[in-house]
């Protein structure tokens, strides 16, 4: 083989990686110029769909943190939702309906809650979701409808919260706690909110596992055997067991994730399968499109190698001081001499 031809094809490969990465853009083409579903296809609508579902044999999808709005993300959910509209192929099991988690939206506007309703147009089962603490609390009525309910789908009982603020308050424990009584009638109980009721990434400078409010929800979840609580917030994979609870978090619908991978920081969803008293779940690990892993994946998880030549850490936490301060309620004279 002469130089020529190495160089020709180093030019057929240089080629055809540039029509890879232009042709994994193009599905945000007609994305950009797509209506999206209406206000009426909402929570309160997309239960009652559900109403004639029977038997004891189904799915569930649960993704969270898409955070509509950005290109970046919404690419990544776009490519999510291909791989969950595959999800019922072979009619093995049908797919119910798919749980978001909340923050639907990069940061609550108008246009962002627009982008949404596109990509809820795109997935083809009914779609309901839990407000997150990105999501405007009036636009999500409008766009989405409730922010708290209960409903029943066969054989189970789903709980939605609303925890963007942080925590859950007394009246809220109360509802719950009826809801999880009147749960004890079916098979299975699940719970969605957007806020974890503890720390999913510990290095990180948003402590929750220390709150009043989550160890309490944690018991109560135990007591009135909860099977699994289903969160996100945090842009990550990861499960832990509480009482004989599963809590997931997904908080990796499209959201640029900054967490390293190998901690549980990838794009992902869930899907659960009730099979009568058995609940299974398999975590859908989905590759960022081609365009995007150049442009930003690459690069992150580059940071994280270099950082781990010299220390170790989260590197896009933010300020640890003024964190620290915010939450403590300390101003810079208090912080240092309490320091
Ligand atoms: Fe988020």
């Amino acid at each position: 083989m002469g130089f020529t031809d190495i160089s020709r094809w180093k030019r057929i490969i240089v080629i055809l990686f540039i029509a890879a990465t232009v042709y994994s853009f193009l599905p945000l083409i007609p994305f950009w110029f797509m209506e999206g579903a209406g206000p009426d296809d909402n929570n309160q609508a997309n239960v009652e769909k559900l109403r004639d579902n029977r038997g004891a044999y189904f799915s569930f999808i649960v993704f969270g943190d898409n955070h509509a709005g950005l290109i970046f993300n919404d690419a990544s959910t776009i490519k999510e939702i291909w791989h969950m509209n595959r999800e019922d192929r072979f009619w093995k099991v049908p797919i119910d309906f798919v749980l978001s988690a909340g923050d639907i939206t990069l940061d609550g506007k108008r246009p962002h809650f627009l982008a949404y309703k596109k990509l809820q147009k795109l997935i083809k089962f009914p779609v309901i979701a839990a407000i997150g603490n990105h999501d405007d609390r009036q636009l999500f009525e409008e766009f989405c409808g409730d922010k708290e309910f209960s409903f029943s789908n066969r054989n189970s009982y789903f709980i939605v919260l609303d925890n963007e603020g942080g925590q859950l308050g007394e009246s809220q424990f109360r509802w719950l706690e009826e809801q999880l009584r009147k749960g004890q009638e079916y098979d299975h109980i699940f719970i969605a909110m957007h806020k974890p009721p503890f720390d999913p990434c510990q290095q990180e400078w948003y402590n929750m596992d220390n709150q009043p409010w989550a160890y309490r929800f944690r018991k109560l979840c135990g007591r009135y055997n909860v099977d699994m609580v289903f969160t996100g917030h945090k842009h990550m994979f990861k499960h832990e067991r509480f009482d004989g609870v599963d809590n997931i978090v997904t908080g990796g619908g499209g959201m640029l994730i900054e967490i390293p991978e190998a901690d549980g920081g990838y794009l992902h969803y869930v899907r659960v399968m009730v099979n009568h008293d058995y609940v299974t779940y398999e975590v859908r690990k989905i590759s960022p499109p081609l365009w995007e892993y150049l442009t930003y994946y690459l690069g992150k998880e580059a940071m994280y190698w270099f950082r781990n030549l010299y220390g170790s850490g989260y590197i896009f936490g933010r300020n640890t001081r003024i964190e620290r301060q915010r939450v403590a309620g300390l101003n810079d004279c208090e912080y240092w001499l309490w320091k």
